[in-house]
C-alpha cells in the first residue's frame, strides 16, 4: 500500500509511475500479480563459501546453473525493495529521485522475469551482455536514492529512514555481487589459462587477499589523486602527505571481496587524512595513522588510528560516532548541506552528469599533479560519486553484507580510533532483509 501524506492509502496494486499516468488497465494489474508472486519468494541468501565452492570447479553445466540462479533469483530481490519502495509516504515518493530509482527497478523487474531460461554457453553471452548493461543503467541508483531521503528527511523519523536506506542498498550491494560474481566466472571460464589478475581468486573474491597490501594501495591512490585534501581544501596542493605505518599481523591473507575491503579501507583512510590536516594543517610533519592489523580465530580486525582531534574537531560534530552512518539530518546535519545536495543531484541526474562530475574530479587532479596522470582503473568505487557524503555509511553496510562490523570511537581532543571487523571463514549468509 502507498501511505499518503495525510495517512490515506493507496492499493498497492497500483504502482507508482502508473499511478501518475492515471490507467489502470488490466495489464498493469496482471504486472502487480507478478510483482506480487515474486514478492512472495524468499531471497535465496548464500554465504560467502558457497559462492567461493560453487565457483572454484567451473565447468559449463555449473556456469549454465549459476546463470539460471542469477536470472531467479534477482526479480525477487528487486520485487521486495519494490514493495518497499511502494509503502514509502507519498510525500517520499514525490521526491527528486526516488521515482527514477522506483522505474529503472520495475524495467529492471520485468526484464529479469522475462528473460528465457539459459541453456547454452551462447546464451549465457548474451546474458551477460544483457546484464552488463543493467548494472551500468543502475550506477545512478546511490546518487538518486541518496538525494531522494535526504530531501525526505523531515518526513521520515531517522529510524525509518535509516532502516529503509539499509534494506535498499545492502539489496542492491548483494544483486550487484551476484551478478559481477557471475560475469567473472564465465570470463574466467571463456579465458580460461589466460587470466591475467595475477591473484587467486573466484569470481570476484580474492581468496588470499592480503589486507597489508590492500592498505597501501589505497593509501597510494589517495596520496597520488589528493582526493583526501580535494575533499577539504580548493587549493590544489596539499603542503605535506599523510604518512601511514602498519603493524600488527602484517601477512593476513583471507577470502574476501576485494572491492568491498577497499572501498572501506579507501573511506577511512580519506577521513583520517582529512581529519589531521584540518588539526595540524601548519605542521611540517604531523602525526602518522597507524593501521593495525589482527588475524583473530573467526575474524580478521582492522583498526585506524588518526591524531586528528576526534569527532569533536570535526567541521559538523555530531552527538554519536554512530550517527555518522546514518542518512538522516536529525542525526546528521551534513545530510542536507547545500553542497552535498547539489554533489548528489548532479551525479544523479544521468550516466552523462555522473561522467562529468567524475570528469570534473579528475580534471582538478590532474591539474593537481601538474599533467601527471594517476591510474585509477583500479580504484574503489567510490571515486564514481565524489563528494556526495556517503562514503561512511556505505562502508558500514559493506561491512555488515557478511556479518562484519564497523565501529568508530573519538578520543575528544586527541583523535578516533576505527575498529573493521570481517568474518573470515566465510561461512555467514549475506545480511539482506527481506
Ligand atoms: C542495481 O544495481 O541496483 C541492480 O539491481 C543491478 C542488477 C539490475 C543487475
Amino acid at each position: 500500500m502507498f501511505k499518503l501524506c495525510n495517512g490515506l492509502r493507496l492499493p498497492h496494486s497500483i504502482p507508482i509511475p502508473y499511478f501518475r499516468r492515471s490507467t489502470s488497465t488490466a495489464l498493469h494489474f496482471y504486472q502487480n500479480r507478478q510483482l506480487d508472486l515474486h514478492a512472495a519468494k524468499e531471497a535465496k541468501r548464500l554465504t560467502l563459501r558457497q559462492l567461493v565452492y560453487f565457483g572454484r570447479h567451473m565447468n559449463e553445466e555449473r556456469l549454465i546453473t549459476s546463470a539460471n540462479y542469477v536470472r531467479t533469483e534477482l526479480p525477487v530481490r528487486i520485487a521486495h525493495r519494490l514493495r518497499d519502495l511502494q509503502a514509502l509516504p507519498y510525500v517520499v515518493v514525490t521526491q527528486e529521485g526516488v521515482a527514477k530509482v522506483y522505474e529503472l527497478y520495475w524495467s529492471a523487474f520485468n526484464k529479469f522475469r522475462q528473460y528465457p531460461p539459459i541453456k547454452t554457453l551462447e546464451e549465457n553471452e548474451e546474458f551477460c551482455k544483457f546484464i552488463s548493461t543493467l548494472l551500468q543503467e543502475h550506477a545512478p541508483v546511490i546518487p538518486n536514492l541518496s538525494l531522494g531521503l535526504s530531501l525526505s528527511s523531515h518526513y521520515l523519523p531517522p529510524d525509518e529512514l535509516d532502516a529503509f536506506m539499509r534494506r535498499m542498498l545492502i539489496s542492491r550491494i548483494s544483486r550487484r555481487v551476484l551478478a559481477e560474481h557471475h560475469l567473472a566466472l564465465s570470463k574466467s571460464f571463456s579465458d580460461r589459462g589466460k587470466d591475467t589478475t595475477g591473484e587467486p581468486h573466484v569470481g570476484i573474491i580474492f581468496t588470499g587477499l592480503n589486507i597489508k597490501r590492500s592498505v597501501e594501495h589505497c593509501a597510494k591512490l589517495l596520496v597520488e589523486s589528493r582526493l583526501w585534501f580535494a575533499d577539504i581544501s580548493t587549493d590544489g596542493e596539499p603542503p605535506w602527505q599523510p604518512e601511514i605505518q602498519i603493524d600488527g599481523h602484517i601477512d593476513t591473507a583471507f577470502s574476501y571481496i576485494r572491492e568491498h575491503l577497499e572501498y572501506i579501507i579507501f573511506e577511512l583512510l580519506k577521513n583520517a587524512m582529512s581529519a589531521i590536516y584540518a588539526k595540524h594543517m601548519p605542521k611540517t610533519s604531523p602525526p602518522p595513522i597507524q593501521v593495525t592489523i589482527v588475524a583473530g580465530k573467526n575474524d580478521v580486525a582492522i583498526r585506524i588510528s588518526d591524531q586528528g582531534g576526534g569527532l569533536s574537531h570535526a567541521q559538523t560534530p555530531i552527538s554519536t560516532p554512530s550517527d555518522l552512518f546514518s542518512f538522516s539530518h536529525v542525526r546528521n546535519a551534513t545530510r542536507l548541506e547545500d553542497s552535498r545536495i547539489g554533489a548528489l543531484r548532479n551525479a544523479s541526474q544521468s550516466q552523462e552528469g555522473l561522467r562529468a562530475t567524475v570528469a570534473e574530479q579528475l580534471g582538478s587532479w590532474e591539474k593537481a599533479r601538474k599533467q601527471e596522470t594517476v591510474d585509477l582503473s583500479a580504484a574503489p568505487s567510490q571515486i564514481l560519486h565524489p563528494r556526495i557524503g556517503i562514503g561512511l555509511p556505505m562502508s558500514n553496510i559493506f561491512a555488515t553484507y557478511f556479518g562484519g562490523t564497523l565501529q568508530l570511537v573519538s578520543l575528544d581532543g586527541w583523535g578516533t580510533d576505527v575498529y573493521l571487523r570481517l568474518p573470515k571463514l566465510g561461512t555467514n549468509l549475506e545480511g539482506i532483509e527481506l
